[in-house]
């Protein structure tokens, strides 16, 4: 018996690990992409059909996933998206929570139930189904998106009302991308004086920082775990920002971090693993940046 019809939109490396996980369950898929050539290449390496419209995508599904960069691309899609009644709209995309809101409204008006659930975790995460999705919309969309939520992850967190989730999840990487910047900064100091990263870990064990000891080889860009690049990084704490803003708190901790990310995109190291810090301090191509 054929599973749910899920449509994928957007198949970077996220929507990938879920196109990945949900036709293994049984799903029956079609994905859709800005870049058709990425669609088509996982589509034939997991056998599944690939749209050729936004339109086609999601005409005849039940459930559409969303995997977008940013708010510029979710809002595209909310403006894109024709009437489509009785489609369950899951957005696992990182938003600010005010065009999260925003998109719930036009959707609403499209006869779209609309559910915001950002994901913490990365793709191998996604893939193995160890994800947390945090959660927030009306209930009943709530209720008709839970299945589908339960073969995502292990962990489920209702954050409250729209806009919640997208806060929630924004706070939770403010703390990681901004820990990590300063971790790169702390890692170089400690080898100016010959104190490898060996030794820092040996310090930061039994300690509150033995959880971040973990990320010592992979801010010194000698270990890459996949998972996201510099891009997503730059684009979350520029999205912290906004949200910052639109509730009239200031942030220089996250904006001076942000700022980090974004000197790493433009000094070459867009490639690299998001959380490789002191490589964007070194310089990526091989020049330091001070
Ligand atoms: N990677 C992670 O570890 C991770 C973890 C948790 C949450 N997230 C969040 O998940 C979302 C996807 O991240 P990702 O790592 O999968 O990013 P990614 O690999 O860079 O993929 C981004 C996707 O967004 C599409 N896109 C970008 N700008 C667009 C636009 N203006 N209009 C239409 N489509 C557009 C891309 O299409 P093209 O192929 O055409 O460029 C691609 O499908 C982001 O919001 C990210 O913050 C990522």
């Amino acid at each position: 018996m054929e599973g749910p019809r899920v449509a994928i939109i957007g198949t970077g490396q996220m929507g990938s690990a879920a196109a990945r996980r949900l036709v293994g369950l049984g799903y029956s898929l079609v994905l859709w992409n800005r870049t058709r050539r990425r669609a088509e290449e996982l589509g034939s390496s997991i056998g599944v059909r690939v749209a050729s419209t936004l339109e086609e995508a999601v005409g005849h599904v039940e459930y559409g996933l969303v995997f977008l960069l940013d708010d510029d691309a979710v809002a595209w899609l909310a403006t894109s998206l024709p009437r489509s009644d009785g489609l369950v709209l899951v957005n696992h995309s990182t938003n600010t929570p005010r065009m999260s809101i925003a998109v719930a409204r036009r959707l609403e008006a499209l006869g779209i139930c609309y559910v915001e659930a950002p994901v913490i975790g990365g793709p191998h995460t996604l893939e193995e189904g160890k994800a947390k999705i945090l959660v927030a919309g009306e209930s009943r969309c709530l209720r008709r998106a839970a299945s589908i939520l339960r073969d995502l992850a292990s962990s489920i967190v209702e954050t409250g009302p729209l806009g919640s989730a997208m806060a929630a999840k924004l706070a939770y990487n403010m703390v990681l991308m901004t820990s990590l910047a300063v971790l790169g900064e702390a890692v170089l100091l400690a080898d100016s004086h010959g104190v490898g990263l060996g030794v820092l870990g040996e310090v930061m064990r039994g300690t509150p920082m033995e959880s971040l000891s973990k990320y010592l080889a992979r801010v010194a860009g000698r270990e890459d775990p996949g998972g996201a690049r510099m891009h997503v990084a730059a684009k979350d704490l520029e999205h912290a920002g906004r949200a910052l803003y639109d509730s009239r708190i200031p942030g220089p901790v996250s904006a001076a971090a942000g700022n980090l990310y974004r000197i790493g995109l433009a000094s070459g190291c867009e490639s690299y693993y998001y959380g490789a810090t002191a490589k964007i301090l070194q310089g990526c191509r091989g020049s330091r940046i001070w």
